[in-house]
């Protein structure tokens, strides 16, 4: 297991987990970072599991030749078909997906239990979200639907307006017209950025819950228990695509919330 001074690896399929990134600098602001995404083979979300978790092992791997001391599956697909078979790759180091932090952010939102969660549709199949929600509160009821255009949305940057708003309601308008669920769990790394429109078509009522904050509060709990947390000293962040350096750069500065100079992306074969 790498030491304090070691970087933590986050990957994922493409550019969303770069809002689990942002999460993690502000909870971790001394950490060095290093981020993977494999923008050669995005979208996960329409694969099979055995392909998904065959790639986010081989994503895995990669950071873990970096030297990474920990592990972040920021994907929400990867991480409900693929975080056993990461697990077992990697031994003993700290590894956290997104969907155990959404769910318990999701349990801990709801009122009724009444509880949606929009996703890719391999997440959906996978049904890690419904097993770690009815784990906590075995009361709940959990609808699952898939949403894939919304990734497509999110990498194009259309986030408002009359599509995206089409978009969502044509997903979501039937089930939050009559008795709707009160919480609804934002699946996919890249669904956080179409938030606003979310919202306006689900009403004011509807928690809606981001796994990033929660993702970021459980890495943190884990190195500090551990005894590997990096307190001091400035952060740094590192890239990694499997393709496309200036796209990456370019879309992901909108998952980040700030620049990314595409010279700073490395380009790596998984
Ligand atoms: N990162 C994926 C997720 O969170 C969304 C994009 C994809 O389908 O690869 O599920």
């Amino acid at each position: 297991m790498g030491g304090v001074e070691a970087p933590i690896g986050v990957f994922d399929s493409g550019i969303g987990g770069l809002s689990v990134l942002a999460a993690l600098m502000q909870a971790l602001p001394h950490e060095r970072f290093m981020y993977l995404g494999d923008t050669a083979r995005l979208p996960y979300g329409t694969k099979s599991a055995q392909t998904v978790a065959r790639y986010a092992v081989q994503a895995a791997e990669a950071l873990v030749r970096q030297g990474v001391k920990c592990l972040v599956v920021a994907c929400n697909t990867a991480a409900s078909v693929g975080l056993d078979a990461v697990r077992l790759r990697v031994g003993g180091l700290p590894v956290v997906g997104v969907i155990e932090p959404g769910a318990q952010a999701a349990c801990a939102a709801t009122t009724t239990g009444h509880i949606a969660v929009i996703a890719t549709e391999a997440t959906v199949r996978g049904g890690a979200y419904e097993r770690a929600i009815l784990a906590r509160r075995p009361d709940a009821t959990v609808r699952q639907l898939p949403a894939q255009l919304l990734v497509a949305l999110a990498e194009e940057g259309l986030v408002d307006g009359p599509v995206a708003e089409a978009v969502v309601t044509y997903y979501l308008g039937a089930l939050f017209a009559q008795d709707p669920p009160d919480t609804l769990v934002l699946g996919c790394t890249h669904f956080p950025a179409l938030a606003p429109t979310i919202r306006a078509v689900v009403g004011p009522n509807i928690s809606i819950v981001d796994s990033a904050l929660t993702t970021a509060a459980a890495v943190r709990e884990q190195l500090l228990a551990a005894g590997i947390a990096r307190t001091a000293g400035s952060a740094s962040l590192q890239f990694m695509a499997t393709d496309g350096p200036e796209r990456f750069a370019r879309v992901g500065s909108h998952f980040l919330g700030r620049s990314i100079d595409a010279r700073r992306v490395e380009l790596i074969d998984l």
